[in-house]
């Protein structure tokens, strides 16, 4: 059985890539530019290169995480934004539907304001940035064009950036490196998980035929500042250097949500194994380099 996911090269495909590793699972890269070995490079941009690359593979499913996943980059580039974040989604789900392929498509808390917390997949989305605009469009284009599709949204996610300066972790290791102090905010709360939790559930969920909406994320949520304490706390970083902010003292181009708490009774009801986040913490085994 064969799995073929975007974004291989992005933070979560690195921990996707490692986690299929462990499983013993077959899962091709698809990749941005020239690819190497088995992987796939067909630009996901060309409707005609990526029906030949899935007819020639027939994938048992397609894991869709390739995004403009940075909220800055999408706010400086609004139509950017929405064609890698929309469009590209919903070519992928024409071309995977038409030939009757599985197709699981990464999104975000992000969608939702932060007033009404915990979301279920239930609630009315309420994106307040370019980032969350262009992939709430996403999930309705992909749902719209395939709708045996599975719509996963991730929280914030954290773990080793495996040499991307990306997720959570890898930031608050920046900002302590060199005696440096980080930061965080005890008024914004995420379900925040590790990659590699994300990763693995997203490979479990590929091999089902799950449909619509699904929230994948830690069990409860925590304020940044306390996930902060928390990944301190697991790596031996001084807790002292981690400071507590609120919102209000960071000017931002967008609004920011306050509380993204997902409710994850349907993935749990699907049999997910989903941590606390300090459980998803205290999982990770290796200090970040
Ligand atoms: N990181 C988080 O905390 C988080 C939280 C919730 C949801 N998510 C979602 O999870 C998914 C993965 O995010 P990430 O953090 O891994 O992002 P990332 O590290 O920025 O990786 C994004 C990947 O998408 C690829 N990509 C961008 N534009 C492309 C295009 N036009 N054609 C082909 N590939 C393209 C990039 O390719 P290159 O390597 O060639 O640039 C990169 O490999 C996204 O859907 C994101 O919205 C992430």
């Amino acid at each position: 059985m064969e799995l073929l996911f975007t974004g291989a090269n992005g933070f979560l495909g690195r921990h996707l890539a490692a986690e299929a590793a462990v499983e013993g699972l077959r899962a091709i890269p698809w990749v941005r530019g020239e690819g190497h070995g088995a992987a796939e490079s067909a630009p996901l941009e060309d409707d005609a290169a990526v029906r030949r690359a899935l007819e020639r593979r027939r994938p048992a499913a397609v894991l869709h995480l390739a995004a403009r996943a940075d909220v800055g980059a999408c706010h400086a580039d609004p139509a950017g934004a929405f064609a890698v974040n929309a469009e590209l989604p919903e070519r992928l789900a024409r071309a995977t539907a038409a030939l009757g392929l599985r197709f699981v498509h990464v999104s975000t808390d992000m969608v939702f304001d932060g007033t009404q917390a915990p979301y279920a997949e239930s609630a009315v989305p309420c994106p307040l940035s370019v980032y969350g605009r262009s992939k709430r469009a996403g999930e309705e284009a992909v749902l719209a064009a395939h709708p045996a599709a599975l719509v996963v949204r991730l929280p914030l996610l954290f773990g080793d950036g495996l040499g991307l300066a990306r997720g959570a972790t890898e930031g608050l290791r920046r900002s302590l490196a060199n005696g440096g102090t980080a930061r965080l905010f005890r008024d914004e709360r995420r379900s925040a998980l590790h990659a590699r939790d994300a990763a693995r559930s997203l490979l479990a969920l590929a091999r089902t035929t799950s449909a619509g909406l699904l929230h994948v994320a830690a069990r409860d949520a925590v304020s940044r500042y306390d996930l902060g304490l928390a990944l301190a706390a697991r790596y031996g970083w001084e807790r002292e250097r981690i400071l507590s902010i609120a919102q209000a003292e960071v000017p931002s181009a967008e609004p920011r949500p306050s509380d993204l708490e997902l409710d994850v009774r349907r993935a749990l009801a699907l049999g997910l194994a989903l941590p606390t986040v300090r459980e998803s913490v205290e999982r990770d085994g290796a200090r970040p380099r």
